[in-house]
C-alpha cells in the first residue's frame, strides 16, 4: 500500500483544525483551535461568530500543523477538507482555504463527510484497518452535539460504504447533555462537565420513565424499514431534557441554579472543585441519573441493532464518545454480547482534523478527488 501524507482541514462547527496524517493512521500533527471561550457567554455556538473565528484561525492553524509534522506545503500528497454536515459559513472557510491550497500547489483535493471522519477516528493511533483483520460489517454509533446516528459500514475495494439504520428524531445526545447542563446553570459545553460531576452523584436517585427517552412515533419500532425487513433504531432525547426541567420546577431548584450560574460567571476557568462546591447533593444526583439514563438508552439501542444486523465489530465515536460512563458501559455490555468495541482516544472523539485526513486516505487510494467547484453541504448525508 502506498505511503501518503494527507493534510486534513476541519471547520464544520466551533473548532478550527488542521492535521497531517500518514496513510490514514499515523498522526504527525493534530492542531485544534477551540472557540469555546467565544461562545461560552451565549451558552451555545453562534454561527456568525464561528465563521469569524475560523477566518482568524485557519492560516496559523494549518501552518502550525505543517510545522509540528516537520512537513512543508510541497511535501504533502493531498489536501482533505470537511464538506459537511455543519454550519454553512464555517464549512466555507475551510473549503475555500483547502481549494486555494490545492490549486496553488497542484495537489489533489479530497472532500470528506464530517461523520465519516468521526468513524475513521477509531482507526487512528492503533493498527486497526481493513487490511489488519478488522471484521465487517461494522456498526458505528456516531454520537455528538449535532448527531446521534447508527451506520452499518462495509467496504467495497478500498472505499467504505455506509447505510443509516437509525438516527435521532429530535435532539442529538450531545445536545441533551449541553441543554441539561445549561438549565442547571453548569455552563457550556455541558457534556464534559456532566461527565465529571456524575461520578459524585447517585445514578439511581431520579427515575426517568423509559417513555421519556423513546421517540414519539413508537409505531415505527418493529416496522419494516425501506431497505429490508429490519426495524429501525431511532433515538429521541428532547423528552428527557423536559423531564429534567420538570424535576427542577417541582423540587424548586431554580434559586440554587441561578446562584450557581452567577458564581460560575465570575470564574474564568472553573475547576471540578468549583463545580462541586456550587452543586448540592440533589443536583449531583440529578446529573448522575440523567447521564445513566442517556448511557443506558444509547448502549441498549446500539446493542439491539448489533444483534439484529449480526455485526462483527462496534465503533463508538463523536464528542459524546469521550464520556467515561458511556465507554465503560459499552465495554462491559458489548463484551457480554461477544462483540469487540472500539473508540477513538478521548481527545480524538471530539472534532479534530486528524479524523478528516484519516477518512480521506481510502479515497486517496481510490483516486476519488474533488473538482474545484464543489461547495459546502450543511445537511450532507453519509452513504
Ligand atoms: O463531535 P463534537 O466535538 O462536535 C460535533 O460534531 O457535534 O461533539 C461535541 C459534543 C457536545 O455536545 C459536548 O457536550 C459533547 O460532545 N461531549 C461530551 C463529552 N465531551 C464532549 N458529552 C458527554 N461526555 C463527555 N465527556
Ligand atoms: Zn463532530
Amino acid at each position: 500500500m502506498p505511503d501518503a501524507l494527507i493534510l486534513g482541514i476541519e471547520s464544520s462547527c466551533d473548532e478550527t483544525g488542521a492535521a497531517v496524517v500518514r496513510s490514514g493512521q499515523e498522526i504527525l500533527s493534530n492542531v485544534v483551535a477551540s472557540q469555546i471561550p467565544t461562545h461560552r457567554p451565549y451558552g451555545g455556538v453562534v454561527p456568525e461568530l464561528a465563521s469569524r473565528e475560523h477566518l482568524r484561525a485557519i492560516v496559523p492553524v494549518v501552518r502550525q500543523a505543517l510545522a509540528e509534522a516537520e512537513q512543508t506545503y510541497e511535501s504533502i500528497d493531498a489536501i482533505a477538507v470537511t464538506q459537511g454536515p455543519g454550519l454553512a459559513g464555517s464549512l466555507l472557510v475551510g473549503i475555500s482555504f483547502a481549494k486555494a491550497l490545492a490549486f496553488g500547489l497542484e495537489k489533489p483535493l479530497i472532500a470528506v463527510n464530517h461523520l465519516e471522519g468521526h468513524i475513521h477516528a477509531v482507526l487512528l493511533e492503533r493498527q486497526l484497518s481493513a487490511d489488519a483483520g478488522l471484521q465487517f460489517p461494522v456498526l458505528a454509533l456516531v454520537v455528538s452535539g449535532g448527531h446521534t446516528h447508527l451506520y452499518l459500514a462495509r467496504t467495497q475495494g478500498t472505499l467504505w460504504t455506509y447505510e443509516n439504520i437509525g438516527h435521532t428524531r429530535d435532539d442529538a445526545a450531545g445536545e441533551a447533555f449541553d441543554k441539561v447542563a445549561k438549565l442547571l446553570g453548569l455552563g457550556y459545553p455541558g457534556g464534559p462537565i456532566i461527565d465529571r460531576l456524575a461520578a459524585h452523584g447517585d445514578p439511581g436517585a431520579v427515575k426517568f420513565q423509559s417513555s421519556q427517552i423513546k421517540h414519539r412515533d413508537r409505531r415505527d419500532r418493529g416496522r419494516a424499514a425501506s431497505a429490508g425487513d429490519h426495524p429501525r433504531f431511532d433515538f429521541s432525547y428532547s423528552g428527557i431534557k423536559t423531564a429534567v426541567l420538570r424535576y427542577v420546577e417541582t423540587h424548586t431548584l431554580q434559586t440554587a441554579i441561578e446562584a450557581r450560574r452567577q458564581a460560575l460567571k465570575g470564574i474564568v476557568k472553573p475547576t471540578l472543585e468549583d463545580y462541586l462546591r456550587l452543586s448540592d447533593k440533589q443536583t449531583l444526583d440529578l446529573v448522575a441519573s440523567f447521564q445513566r439514563a442517556m448511557v443506558e438508552d444509547l448502549v441498549e439501542k446500539t446493542l439491539a441493532a448489533a444483534a439484529e444486523y449480526d455485526v462483527q465489530t462496534l465503533f463508538v465515536s463523536g464528542g459524546v464518545a469521550a464520556n467515561r460512563e458511556l465507554r465503560m458501559t459499552f465495554q462491559r455490555e458489548a463484551e457480554m454480547q461477544g462483540i469487540p468495541v472500539f473508540f477513538p482516544s478521548r481527545s480524538l472523539s471530539t472534532d479534530n482534523a486528524a479524523m478528516i485526513a484519516a477518512a480521506a486516505f481510502p479515497k486517496f487510494l481510490a483516486g476519488e478527488f474533488e473538482a474545484m467547484d464543489f461547495s459546502a453541504e450543511a445537511g450532507m448525508a453519509l452513504r
